[in-house]
């Protein structure tokens, strides 16, 4: 199969050489590609993500950029009573597990002999696209709001960014971004669909380190949804390969302060509505109006999955919980665990559960000490 941009909404196809970011009719592109699963070859590589070559699109081995990302360990741990499976993806080069997504996209970027690229972000995606255009010298400008934490600002300028700080919410940062794009290469994790057949590997590693085993429910943050979609897609794709019966259900995490999707759940709408969102320690999930809005309610419907709200102090709470276990992690990480402890309190039943800790605690030091 020739890989092509394809539009889920109103099925035009566009070749992935073109620099468009969205489709003529305004949706975001998904990417239209056949992976395959050599698991004799799989055994033989490395423990990273590319051990997975075969389901990622990129064309020739010496476009691929890595620093040894990926193959994060599975840890199981008691949570109120339960036992769980935890995804270590605070263990990435930049801290957080943006770098799936971040070492495709850019990986394409370099393969298309793009020499620039702007992306706008909460913090984290812009720090993993900084550092994966820093190691292939490609040009990287990263929007970001003002009140973004000051780790990630420093870390974004570290790896030789230009960084643009957006006065106003995440949304204005966006459309500033937007702005620049229409002159330079978006390569951003919301709308570029490598940047999903990234994190899509998530799915991978749990099939691979469950001993080639599905689990019951994934409880997963979701702002944007790019870890909550990439996973969806890699268990497909397992699915559309022979190699599983079923994807597990997938339960999103969203602050009360700010939760478009679960809203649209409740209200039963096919796409999320602007809301009025309020202020919240976990930044990388403070999103009113999530991208992919759409097909992540139909995620949810298609995997009998939820979404679940936490307030700021069961936050806290969290945060502090997972520390005293070893794991200092950011407040949006806290956020998910948060989820996790009420989604197991509910269904007190013997499902086995894989959730993740998605990002690096010193990240957001400064917010986390006030
Ligand atoms: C640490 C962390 N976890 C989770 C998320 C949520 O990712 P998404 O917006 O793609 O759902 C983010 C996004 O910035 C993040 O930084
Ligand atoms: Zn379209």
């Amino acid at each position: 199969m020739i890989e092509k941009l394809y539009c889920p909404d109103c099925h035009r196809t566009y070749s992935v050489d073109s620099v468009r970011w969205r489709c003529d009719c305004g949706s975001p592109l998904d990417l239209e590609f056949e992976p395959k699963f050599p698991i004799k070859k799989i055994l033989q590589r490395g423990p990273t993500l590319w051990r997975y070559r075969e389901t990622i699109p990129i064309l020739r081995d010496n476009s691929i950029l890595s620093m040894g990302e990926g193959f994060t360990p599975l840890e199981e741990i008691e949570l109120n009573g339960h036992r769980v499976f935890l995804k270590m993806d605070y263990l990435f080069p930049t801290g957080s597990y943006k770098d799936r997504g971040a070492a495709v996209l850019i990986s394409k970027v370099r393969e298309l002999g793009i020499k620039k690229v702007v992306e706008d972000s909460s913090g984290n995606a812009g720090s993993a696209i900084a550092a994966y255009c820093a190691k292939a010298a490609i040009g990287c400008e990263i929007y970001v709001p003002l009140s973004t934490s000051s780790g990630k600002l420093v870390q974004i300028q570290a790896y030789g960014a230009t960084l643009k700080m957006v006065e106003g919410s995440r949304e204005r940062t966006a459309e500033v971004a937007m702005e620049a794009a229409s002159r330079t290469y978006y390569a951003s994790h919301c709308w570029n669909p490598f940047f999903l057949h990234g994190t899509k590997t998530f799915a991978f590693e749990i099939y691979e380190q469950m001993g080639w085993k599905t689990p019951d429910t994934l409880v997963l943050p979701v702002g944007h949804g790019t870890l909550f979609l990439g996973a969806y897609i890699g268990f497909k794709e397992l699915k559309e390969a022979g190699e599983i019966k079923r994807i597990p259900r997938l339960v999103g995490i969203q602050s009360a302060a700010c939760a478009p999707l679960y809203q649209a759940l409740k209200k039963g709408w096919r796409e999320t509505l602007p809301i009025d969102k309020k202020e919240t320690i976990a930044e990388g999930i403070s999103i009113a109006k999530p991208v992919r809005g759409k097909q992540i309610l139909e995620v949810i419907k298609e995997t009998d999955g939820e979404v679940l709200t936490v307030t700021e102090k069961e936050i806290g709470v969290a945060l502090r919980e997972m520390g005293r276990k070893g794991h200092f992690i950011e407040p949006t990480s806290a956020a998910t665990i948060a989820g996790l402890k009420k989604y197991l309190k509910k269904k007190n039943v013997k499902e086995i559960v894989v959730s993740t800790l998605t990002g690096m605690g010193l990240k957001a030091a400064g917010k986390i000490f006030k």
